[in-house]
C-alpha cells in the first residue's frame, strides 16, 4: 500500500514538473517568436527606407548626402513623397510646421523647379539655427526661410493651444503645407492647430501632408479634419509612420 502510494506520488510529481516545463518552454519559444518578428519587421523597414533614401538622392541630384532622415526627423519615404509631389506641382509658396532635413529636401526641389519658396516654422531656436546652417551647407539657402516662431496660446473652440507664432508668414494661397511640428510630447493633439489656423489659407487645389498619423494623437486629429473641413478630400499613404494627405477641392 505505502509504495503504491509513494509510486503515484512520484508519477504525479513528475508530471507537474513536465507540464511545467512545457508550458514554461512554450512561453520562452512565444517571446522569441515575437522577437524575432519585431526584428523582421524592423529589418525590413530599415531596407525599405534604405531604398527610399537611394530614390530621395537620385531625385535631388545633391553634391552632399542628406542629413540624417527618420527618428526625430521626417523619414525617407514621407520625405521621397513630399519631394515627388513639389517636383511635379511646382508650388510657389511651400509652407511647412517643424524644420529639418524636411527644409532641405523641399528647398532643393524648388531649386530644381526654378522657382519658388518654403517658409519653415521651428518654434525651438536651437534646430531653427541647425537648420539654416544646413540650407546654406547644401546651397539652398535662397528658396527657404526658417523662421523663429515660439509656441504660444491660440484661442480656438474654446481652448487654448500652444501654436506657433505665425505673424512672420508672408500673407497670400499656400500651394503645399507640410505638417510635421510641433514635436508631440507638447500635447498629443498639439498639431490639429494647423487646420483652422492654416487650412483657410490653402489655395483651391493646394496639397496638406501630414506625418506621423499612424499615432492615436494624429488619428484623432484626421478624424477632427475630416469632419471640419469638407473641401478637402483625404487620402493616406502607407509610409513607415503614416501620412495623410488633404486636397482642397477646385472651389
Ligand atoms: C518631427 S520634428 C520635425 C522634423 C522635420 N520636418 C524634419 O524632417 O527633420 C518636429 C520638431 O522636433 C524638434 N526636433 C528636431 N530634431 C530633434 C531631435 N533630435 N530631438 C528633439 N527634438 C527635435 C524640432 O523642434 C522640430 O521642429
Amino acid at each position: 500500500m505505502d509504495s503504491a502510494f509513494w509510486v503515484l506520488a512520484t508519477l504525479l510529481a513528475m508530471a507537474a514538473v513536465v507540464s511545467w516545463a512545457f508550458l514554461k518552454t512554450r512561453k520562452i519559444h512565444m517571446a522569441v517568436e515575437e522577437v524575432r518578428e519585431n526584428l523582421g519587421n524592423k529589418l525590413e523597414n530599415l531596407f525599405r527606407q534604405e531604398q527610399f533614401l537611394a530614390l530621395l538622392h537620385a531625385e535631388l541630384d545633391l553634391d552632399l548626402p542628406l542629413p540624417p532622415a527618420g527618428g526625430w526627423a521626417a523619414s525617407p519615404d514621407f520625405l521621397l513623397l513630399l519631394a515627388r509631389h513639389a517636383r511635379a506641382a511646382a508650388p510657389a509658396v511651400v509652407v511647412e510646421c517643424g524644420s529639418g532635413v524636411s527644409t532641405v529636401v523641399m528647398a532643393r526641389c524648388l531649386q530644381l523647379n526654378g522657382g519658388g519658396h518654403v517658409y519653415s516654422l521651428e518654434h525651438d531656436s536651437r534646430f531653427a539655427a541647425k537648420t539654416r546652417e544646413d540650407l546654406e551647407r547644401y546651397g539652398v539657402a535662397g528658396f527657404a526661410t526658417v523662421l523663429d516662431a515660439p509656441l504660444r496660446p491660440v484661442r480656438l473652440g474654446g481652448r487654448d493651444w500652444p501654436w506657433y507664432g505665425t505673424e512672420d508668414l508672408p500673407g497670400g494661397d499656400i500651394d503645399l503645407l507640410i505638417v510635421d511640428g510641433p514635436p508631440m510630447p507638447v500635447d498629443p493633439l498639439v498639431r490639429y492647430p494647423a487646420g483652422p489656423v492654416l487650412f483657410p489659407r490653402m489655395r483651391a487645389g493646394g496639397t496638406v501632408f501630414m506625418d506621423d498619423t499612424d499615432r492615436p494623437g494624429e488619428r484623432e486629429i484626421a478624424g477632427r479634419y475630416g469632419r471640419e473641413f469638407p473641401d478637402f478630400t483625404v487620402s493616406r499613404e502607407m509610409t513607415e509612420k503614416g501620412c495623410l494627405v488633404l486636397t482642397r477641392g477646385a472651389g
